[in-house]
């Protein structure tokens, strides 16, 4: 199953059709990895119109991921809001996923000297983890990071330290898993390979610490949510075994929305079923995405 881009892209101020959207060889992104991407998604809520989730929050971070690169955005905050939403109406996505792809023009090995360009890309977006959306995911943990070096670059989505990510989705798929687990420096369980982690123990939710992973959006809604719901939420040091001995597990993200884990490295969790804590998390999310929670609106942007 591939992905296949809408028809329309947002490049450097247009919208151009997705065929003639191409990059040159002399581009710093594509040779080293120095670019800066976000993904949003949109959803289509209860009165037929289509909403981006937290789009000023991925805004507000592609903008830091460039700036840990040393950069200044070619565009304001604001301008690259209406891009985002202009590209969704431009492909008629009544739901789906948005790339925003910041990268770097030129040859040069000093990027000031490189020319900053901004292209958007949406599709339909619904089999980040294969065909095994809903039914549970059989990760892999690996013994390493995905993010080496410190510098607070674990917590930006910067093109080149993604090579990990990809890396460690096949060497899980090669096995038969759908995702893998990264440690992180100490051996605890961090994140996944674009997805954060949670799981839950005695009614408890526990997710490791922003310290050395992608703190992602997804993450801090669920924690809001669970916390409003009333269950207790800890960020704290996952060890293998807790994840193993959890009641249940799940990954977050904007990609992966909510889906349980049901088995690591050949252990069940749990019952080897989604939980009903997940299932309550991820039947709540779903409503507040599509608008239906009028608590939560305010984390939508509605396209008129
Ligand atoms: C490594 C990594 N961890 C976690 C996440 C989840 O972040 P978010 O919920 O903001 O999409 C992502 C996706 O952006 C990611 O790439």
């Amino acid at each position: 199953m591939g992905v296949k881009l809408g028809k329309k892209v947002w490049l450097s101020g247009k919208l151009i059709s997705s065929s003639a959207a191409r990059i040159g060889f002399a581009n710093a992104t594509l040779q080293y990895g120095f670019g800066a991407f976000e993904g949003i998604r949109a959803y289509e809520t209860a009165t037929g119109k289509t909403a981006l989730f937290r789009l000023r929050e991925h805004c507000r971070r592609l903008k830091a991921s460039w700036n840990a690169l040393g950069m200044k955005l070619p565009y304001s905050l604001a301008e690259i809001e209406r891009a985002v939403k202009a590209t969704v109406k431009a492909n008629r996505l009544n739901e789906g996923y948005i790339r925003p792809l910041l990268f770097l023009e030129g040859l040069s090995f000093n990027p000031l000297q490189g020319t900053p360009q901004l292209m958007i890309g949406c599709w339909d977006w619904n089999d980040f983890f294969g065909g095994h959306k809903g039914a549970g995911l059989h990760m892999t943990l690996l013994p390493f990071r995905r993010m080496l070096g410190g510098q607070r670059m674990h917590n930006t989505k910067i093109s080149g330290s993604y090579y990990v990510s990809l890396m460690a989705r096949g060497m899980a798929a090669r096995q038969g898993f759908q995702d893998a687990l990264f440690s992180d420096s100490k051996g605890n369980v961090a994140e996944g390979t674009g997805d954060n982690v949670f799981l839950v123990k005695n009614k408890a939710l526990i997710t490791p610490p922003a310290k050395e992973i992608l703190a992602g959006i997804t993450r801090e809604s669920v924690m809001e949510i669970a916390k409003k719901t009333g269950y207790r939420v800890q960020e704290k040091c996952i060890r293998p075994k807790d994840l193993l001995h959890a009641d249940e597990a799940f990954v977050t993200g904007t990609a992966a929305e909510i889906e349980p884990i049901i088995r690591v490295d050949g252990h069940w969790i749990g019952n080897g079923k989604e939980g009903p804590i997940t299932r309550a998390l991820r039947g709540r999310f779903a409503l507040i995405v599509r608008g239906k929670e009028p608590a939560y609106r305010h984390w939508l942007t509605f396209l008129k």
